[in-house]
């Protein structure tokens, strides 16, 4: 079979280039940087992927000089590109101030850039450049900020300073596409083909052991359990649905009935709760949240075994984990630790290392495992269910025991304040006490919010958010405050996962759900996550006790980037209405950071 290589240079650029090329009919398949010209023999193209590294930096990855030498096509993408421009004699330098974000790309005639437009849009996210071309090689594309962004090297080796791979260079997969044309190969990659090829693993794997699938009701778990229940059978795959407490308001009654709809009959339903939240108490620590959830599972997973008499060597654990839990877990050989996904904890992990966990749909994105589960006939209502993450709203109830202080925040402030004069808005910002992660150069950071309070339309908003988090580094979230008040101060109040908090915000929760779904909005928006912060503030109005509620709509197609949404105002006004009549809430905001810099859920 004709397939393709892509070396790894870290981070969450490799496999989503190999997604892509499998998008494109091509089987793909990811090397360590280091690969030796041995092992590419048996591929007909080769990719370099992005990474957030620097070719000058100590230890920096480059490449076995000798494979940008075989006889095969070569394309190097954003940091594949400097490794290109450095090993082939040409010059990569430190940037002034790096490029990040949409720029304006002005290709010239070559078979790389065959049917796309005279300028494109393109997705730019680099600090050093090329500055100087190897000899022999063609400029074959500028941006405004970087002259060097495209190459001809000869002997079908190119690359590109941008990220084609991402959905922000509309055009990327047609340059991908007249890449693949370069390399005399066939589109042999199917879902059809891969469905035939992972019943067969499964098969392998499992021998004669039968598999206990954490199973959560959502569409991993579900294309999960479909796949292992088509290799083995139904009698040898037992599902196991974990009630943590941490579901959404009527969630569990919802998720047991769907997955009866289905005719998941080996089911056990653990109810969860009060071990949970006891486990919880008094942390607020987000990775140590999502351990202690993590191993949670593992706990009720052992306890329900024993109940049910199932012998540990006869039984494999099976999990629905999909590509980014992985990345995002630190989980490949370069890549930062975001978050521990609950699917990633070292007790799992080690249990990999054991061979005992099974998980078919691990190489796969969300949308490869929608379009899975469509082949599989499952109900389309399930396939496109918004994603909801394991943790569940143990990561969307932000925990205090008190505030984070804003360092020099009145400066900060004042700051902020004078930029957004300065680009005629009629905003007022304040930073709150408080923290959320985000992803930056696809390294995790943990940064304070700043609210917005005034009047702003969307554009305005969608410019603003960016320019605010690439000027200010104290920052990597931005929210918009929907309350009409700007805010004279915010105090963080003790608060941690308890039944109370997550009750308000599970009425929160419904709130939106409900009114997305009746605006129609489900298809328009990825994922909704409501999240509720232990914050009160106050306004010229006085002080309004209680706490805030984030809306967080996000578009997406894979989780790894994503835009924030943006709603109808009436249909925002109308919820924040409601989610303000809620005892015990102060105000709204609207989370208007895309990821990155922030990511989808804020711990
Ligand atoms: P972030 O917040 O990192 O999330 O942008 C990316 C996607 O992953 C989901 N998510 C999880 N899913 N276990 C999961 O199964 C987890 O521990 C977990 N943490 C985040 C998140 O909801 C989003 O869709």
């Amino acid at each position: 079979m004709d397939k393709i290589a892509v070396l790894d240079y870290g981070g969450q650029y490799a496999h989503l280039i190999a997604n892509r090329v499998r998008r494109l009919g091509v089987y793909s398949e990811i090397l360590s940087a280091d690969a030796s010209p041995d092992e590419l023999h048996e591929y007909k193209g080769l990719i370099l992927s992005g990474g957030p590294q620097s070719v000058h930096a100590e230890g920096g990855l480059s490449c076995d000089p000798q494979i940008l030498h075989l006889d095969i096509p070569v394309l190097g993408i954003c940091y594949g590109h400097q490794v290109l421009v450095h090993e082939l004699g040409g010059k990569v330098e430190s940037g002034e101030k790096g490029e990040y974000g949409k720029a304006t790309f002005t290709p010239q005639k070559n078979p790389l850039f065959e049917g796309i437009n005279e300028t494109e849009q393109v997705w730019m996210s680099h600090f050093d450049e090329a500055t100087f071309l190897p000899e022999g090689a063609t400029l074959i594309g500028s941006t405004t900020d970087c002259k060097n962004a495209a190459i001809d090297y000869g002997n079908k080796r190119w690359s590109v300073q941008f990220h084609l791979e991402v959905t922000h260079t509309p055009n990327g997969l047609k340059i991908l596409d007249n890449f693949l044309n370069q390399c005399d190969l066939k589109r042999e990659w199917s879902l059809d083909q891969f469905i035939e090829q992972e019943l067969k693993r499964i098969k392998d794997q499992a021998g004669d052991q039968n598999v206990f699938l954490l199973i959560s009701g959502g569409v991993d778990s579900t294309v999960a359990f479909m796949l292992l229940e088509k290799a083995l059978g139904a009698e040898r795959v037992y599902g196991l649905f974990v009630d943590h407490g941490l579901m959404r308001k009527n969630e569990g009654v919802q998720v047991k009935a769907s997955l009866e709809k289905l005719g998941v009959t080996n089911l056990h339903v653990y109810q969860g709760e009060e071990e949970f939240l006891a486990a919880l108490e008094g942390v607020y620590d987000p990775e140590e949240k999502r351990k202690i959830i993590g191993d949670k599972f593992l706990d009720v997973q052992r306890k329900v075994s024993e109940e049910l008499n199932l012998n540990p060597d006869e039984w494999l654990l099976g999990q629905g984990t999909i590509y980014p839990d992985t990345i995002e877990s630190g989980g490949t050989k370069h890549a930062d630790k975001i978050k521990t996904h609950h699917n990633r904890v070292p007790q799992i992990e080690e249990l990999i290392r054991q061979g005992k966990i099974i998980e078919p749909i691990k190489e796969l994105y969300k949308d490869e495992v929608r379009a899975v589960g469509e082949k599989l006939g499952l109900e389309s209502e399930m396939v496109w269910r918004h994603p909801f993450p394991g943790p569940g709203l143990g990561v969307r109830c932000l925990c205090a025991q008190e505030a984070f202080p804003v360092p020099n925040a009145e400066e900060l402030e004042s700051k902020i304040n004078d930029f957004l004069v300065s680009k005629n808005l009629n905003l007022t910002a304040k930073v709150l006490p408080l923290k959320s992660v985000g992803v930056q150069g696809d390294v995790r950071s943990y940064r304070h919010p700043v609210v917005l309070s005034g009047q702003a339309d969307w554009a305005q908003l969608e410019a603003i958010s960016p320019q605010l988090t690439n000027q200010f580094l104290e920052v990597n979230r931005v929210l918009f405050h929907l309350r009409d008040e700007a805010i004279s101060d915010a105090q963080v109040k003790p608060g941690f996962s308890t039944r109370d908090r997550l009750d308000l915000l599970r009425e929160a929760d419904a709130i939106v759900q409900k009114s997305i779904t009746r605006a129609d909005l489900l298809r328009v928006i990825w994922q909704f996550p409501v999240v509720l912060l232990p914050l009160s503030i106050t306004t010229a109005s006085g002080e309004i006790s209680g706490e805030s509620v984030v809306l967080r709509p996000v578009s997406s197609e894979e989780a790894m980037t994503a835009n924030f949404t943006e709603i109808d105002w009436p249909t925002v006004h109308a919820m924040t209405d409601k989610i303000l009549s809620l005892p015990g809430v102060s105000t709204v905001f609207y989370d208007i950071t895309n990821k990155p810099p922030g990511t989808i859920e804020w711990e």
